[in-house]
């Protein structure tokens, strides 16, 4: 699959993992650290990331009364991301910038293929036409027991998402399909383990993510942050 780095002079970060495996944490302070080091950067995430995308993650987290075909999440899903890729990330990346996304197509892999049972092939087609195969450079996937990522989205006070009460069998089957997609592209995919304190997380993903680009070649940093407020915090 053709990598951003082909199309637009930016780069493509994305960070995957399971429930409260930190990557919002880790996103905010991977950005902190990349502005430091002169780049200009986009912190966004998925789904969401457009007002409209951000309406569609509304209704893929909220609780219904009518049961959600997991054909119809994963539609949900790929409609989203195309109005993120086309209004927000291929954007960003041609203007040079260093996008940071929470969640992107790893997780479309690891939940509905690996977690909800959809075929994968189809999924990775369906992937590949909604984004326009557009691929992050490198992608970070936290990786934590499904029950210490559980326990810690409980000891947030965060009231318990669609997600969060899926069966541990789910969340198990999602780690493993992060784990299948590590091992299928370990070019792209690095795993952290993220069982750790979040300082200690946060040195490694610094450490990874500022060699990567020191042996990648990229245009010469700039200076700024850009960042979307009003979509998240
Ligand atoms: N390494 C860590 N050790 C202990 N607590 C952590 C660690 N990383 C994050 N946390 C805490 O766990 C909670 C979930 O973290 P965070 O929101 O970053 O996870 P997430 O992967 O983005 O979760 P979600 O899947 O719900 O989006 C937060 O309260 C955060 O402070
Ligand atoms: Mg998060």
């Amino acid at each position: 699959m053709p990598s951003a780095s082909r199309q637009s002079p930016g780069i493509f970060i994305t960070l995957e993992g399971g429930e409260g495996s930190g990557k919002t944490t880790q996103a905010r302070r991977l950005c902190a650290c990349l502005t430091a080091q002169g780049l200009t950067v986009l912190r966004t995430r998925e789904p969401g990331g457009t007002l409209l995308a951000e309406r569609v993650r509304t209704i893929l987290l909220d609780h219904h009364k009518e049961t959600i075909a997991p054909e119809t999440e994963a539609l949900l899903i790929l409609a989203a991301r195309r109005q993120h890729v086309d209004h927000v990330i291929k954007p960003a990346l041609a203007q040079g910038k260093t996008v940071v996304c929470d969640r992107f197509s790893d997780s479309t892999m690891a939940y509905q293929g690996y977690g909800r049972g959809l075929d994968l092939r189809i999924l990775r087609t369906m992937n590949n036409w909604a984004t326009g195969k557009l691929a992050p450079h490198l992608t970070l996937v936290f990786d934590v027991p499904v029950s210490v990522g559980l326990q810690r989205r409980r000891g947030q006070d965060a009231t318990q998402n669609r997600l969060d009460r899926e069966a541990e069998r789910f969340h198990k089957n999602v780690r493993a399909g992060f784990h299948a997609l590590a091992k299928k592209e370990p070019r792209r995919i690095m795993m952290v383990d993220a069982s750790s304190s979040i300082e200690s997380v946060e040195r490694e993903v610094e450490y990874l993510v500022t060699n990567w680009i020191k042996t990648h070649r990229f245009p010469k940093p700039r200076r700024r942050e850009d960042r979307c407020p009003s979509l998240i915090s």
